[in-house]
């Protein structure tokens, strides 16, 4: 049960599997001083001594170098020289705050977050602080909860002028957490285009280091998530903590290792391109940050954060339940199609028992390519005669559902919406306009923007029937300026998009809630917690090469689970990196997420039409275990050849194993895995061999995985536990 505890100055935030303490220093300075395995109680004198405090009670802030003292929300410019987490202009020109601790409430429910996406209060415990800078009346709101069910806290701030004069926020970052030294590697979620979230682990050094997107969405190059690991640690041993934004737009996320050699991690919204204006009265809400500790390695710091998504963020009508194997059209046609041919992609997808089938990219306004239209979200009758209903109630006479591509937040300089509304794209007036893909973004900031935009989604979607919607957004931003917005509030605009889409996807969601909504950034372009608030799952990557989504989908995993990955089997040649891999293994790779295909099953041979109808009956049998089970890696597939990863279902009599191995070896024994998460009391069958196993013995000694000859084989068990 998570309870939250106050002995005199000390606040102790617990569950029975992680403490989170701070105290109020006299004078009402906030320290931070634990964040760890659970304590039963915690002496701050004995922390405040190493940071020159004096036990006694005659802590000043003018004589005693805040510097050194481990913080809470921090600011700089009075004392404390590392980064802060909060600056704020005030009228005279200086950017100095200095919160003091003014009340402590003990919560009845977790507030909400205005407009923001949050994790849900169920089985939480929750405190509010308040604190004041005297000079400027900003008054800082620090909310906290902690679980009864994860190892994690969440933070964010709302600050509020309560003073007589305009104040400008330049910085509110949503988490500041001081640790009391650096024996740390900091783990961070690197990438591109194609090759989305790879881990990468180097130790701490002095100074600063950390990850960030100006890209206008959390983006492909960097992941809202930072998180530290014992030197030592491993999947399974040691202490890790990680810390993920709840935001999908530009971020930053840092450890600074300061003098002494403690760390401070910091993580919001990336100060370069932001400021809030702060009108009396008016207040600013930073978005959440999550913050979970493991000490049973990385594994156990990923399934704290997979148990928080699941249980407190992700849209719980979609939870635990089973999501259709779906065909998407892209790779199948890309732009070139009419009704007939996605009719006959269709047909051969229902053969095989496809449930879903999805028109992407390609179906309004004049587009068959992608240098036009977007925005001019109605039908193209030359592609598709019978328009939207009509290709819907075909798709849907073959006994599959119909979903649909847009991509909303965009327009192109060739359509009727920029024709009509210039104004209502981001730019800088005077600047040439820097297209990407041909194409604009939205100012999603303005209420008649999203206005827009909902209802041409909600057009499309009444208009089709869709019963799925992918929702793409595929470009950076550039020209990032508003013309909603005067001169000096210019730097808002960034953040206000963010606002506008997250309004947007509010009503669109609440309005059709049976719809299951994909989102996608090219590819997994922003795969952040902010969107999985409001869509399910994600279309992990653009690259569909079994072997590089290996990689991909370990490291989207190190934050999310197995439900938020849309995978999906693909053509061979793999149309991004023209490797040939086997049926089987793009199989067993895409069974790792939400499963579909990415192909045209009428260009596929009889043999092969037939492994189709056998996997989807697969993938549905196990969806629930590998969507919802607890996801072991047991071999990473950064820098080995073979990749091993299971699922186990929530009673452990289940659970699917999966090996893949990239170059064949010649005159190699057959690898042996140590299996995790069975129990180790209960017998297993394997079922596509027959062979029974001890779970001791699995977890203990391992399982031989004899792998066929050539290179991407892969293997796919079944464990049942014996009655
Ligand atoms: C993006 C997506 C693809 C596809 C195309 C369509 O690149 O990631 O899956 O939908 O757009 O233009």
């Amino acid at each position: 049960m998570a309870e939250i505890l106050r002995d005199g100055s000390v606040f102790h935030l617990r569950n029975d599997q992680i403490s989170y303490v701070l105290c109020e220093m006299p004078g009402g300075v906030l320290a931070h001083l634990y964040f760890g395995a659970r304590l039963e109680r915690l002496n701050a004198a004995n922390l405040l001594r190493r940071a020159d405090i004096p036990a006694d009670g005659s802590f000043t802030v003018q004589e005693c170098a805040l510097d050194r003292l481990p913080r809470e929300y921090p600011s700089f410019g009075l004392g404390d020289l590392r980064e802060g987490a909060l600056t704020v202009q005030a009228p005279d020109g200086s950017q100095a705050v200095d919160l003091r601790l003014e009340r402590a409430e003990l919560l009845d429910a977790k507030p909400a977050l205005e407009g923001l996406p949050a994790t849900r209060g169920e089985g939480c415990a929750a405190l509010r602080l308040t604190l004041r800078d005297a000079h400027t009346g900003l008054v800082a709101l620090l909310d906290y909860a902690v679980y009864d069910d994860c190892p994690a806290v969440t933070r964010s701030a709302k600050l509020v002028n309560e003073g007589s004069a305009p104040l400008n926020v330049e910085r509110a970052y949503s988490l500041c957490l001081d640790l009391p030294d650096d024996g740390w590697d900091l783990i961070t979620l690197p990438g591109a285009w194609a090759r989305e979230r790879t881990v990468c682990r180097r130790p701490l050094v002095a100074g600063h280091q950390g990850v960030s997107s100006r890209r206008g969405a959390s983006s492909a190059q960097a992941s809202p998530f930072i998180a530290l690991a014992r030197p030592h640690a491993t999947q399974t041993q040691g202490e890790a903590i990680g810390a993920a934004l709840i935001y999908s737009g530009n971020f930053m996320a840092e450890a600074e290792v300061s003098q002494f050699g403690a760390t401070r991690l910091l993580l919001g919204i990336d100060e370069r391109d932001f400021s809030w204006e702060l009108q009396p009265g008016e207040s600013f809400r930073t978005p959440e940050a999550a913050l979970v500790y493991s000490g049973r390695g990385i594994g156990g710091m990923s399934y704290g954060f997979h148990r928080l998504w699941e249980s407190h963020l992700l849209p719980k009508r979609w939870m635990n339940r089973p999501r259709p194997v779906l065909l998407n059209s892209w790779e199948a046609a890309y732009f070139d199609f009419d009704a007939d041919k996605l009719l006959a992609i269709a047909k051969a997808a229902a053969a095989s028992g496809v449930e879903l089938f999805v028109m992407d990219d390609g179906w309004f306004g004049h587009r068959d390519d992608d240098t036009t239209s977007l925005g001019d979200w109605y039908v193209n009758r030359r592609k598709l005669p019978g328009g939207l209903e009509g290709l819907g109630e075909q798709v849907r006479a073959l006994g599959m559902q119909f979903g649909i591509w847009m991509e909303p937040e965009m327009v192109s300089p060739d359509s009727d919406l920029y024709r009509a509304h210039p104004d209502w794209r981001l730019h800088i007036p005077g600047r040439e306009d820097i297209t990407a893909r041909h194409q604009l973004v939205l100012d999603m900031g303005r209420r008649e923007v999203q206005d827009f935009v909902v209802k041409v989604v909600s057009e499309t979607l009444r208009a089709s029937g869709a019963a799925y919607l992918k929702w793409d957004m595929n470009r950076n931003f550039t020209n990032i300026g508003s013309a909603a917005l005067p001169a000096h509030r210019q730097r808002e605009t960034a953040h206000r998009y963010m606002l506008g889409l997250y309004a947007v996807m509010e009503r669109l969601t609440a309005a059709f809630p049976e719809v299951l909504f994909e989102g996608c950034a090219s590819g997994g372009a922003r795969f952040d917690a902010g969107m999985l608030y409001y869509v399910p799952q994600i279309w992990c990557s653009d690259n569909t090469d079994a072997l590089c989504r290996l990689e991909i989908q370990r490291g989207t995993e190190m934050v999310f689970p197995a439900s938020t990955m849309g995978c999906h089997v693909s053509a061979v040649p793999n149309h991004q990196t023209g490797r040939v891999t086997p049926l089987e293994t793009r199989f067993a790779v895409a069974l790792g997420g939400s499963f579909g295909y990415e192909l045209d099953p009428a260009r596929l041979d009889d043999g092969e039409r037939a492994k189709l109808r056998a996997q989807v009956a697969f993938a549905n049998e196990t969806q629930l275990l590998r969507l919802y089970g607890r996801r072991y890696w047991l071999q990473s597939p950064f820098g080995e050849n073979d990749a091993a990863w299971m699922s186990v279902s929530g009673d452990r009599s289940e659970a699917l194993f999966t090996l893949v191995r990239r170059m064949a070896r010649p005159n190699a024994m057959p690898p042996l895995v140590r299996l995790q998460g069975l129990d180790a009391d209960r017998r297993y069958r394997v079922v596509e061999t027959g062979e029974v196993f001890g779970g001791d013995e699995l977890m203990l000694s391992g399982l031989c995985c004899p792998l066929g000859n050539g290179d991407a084989a892969a293997l796919v068990y079944r464990l049942r536990a014996e009655a």
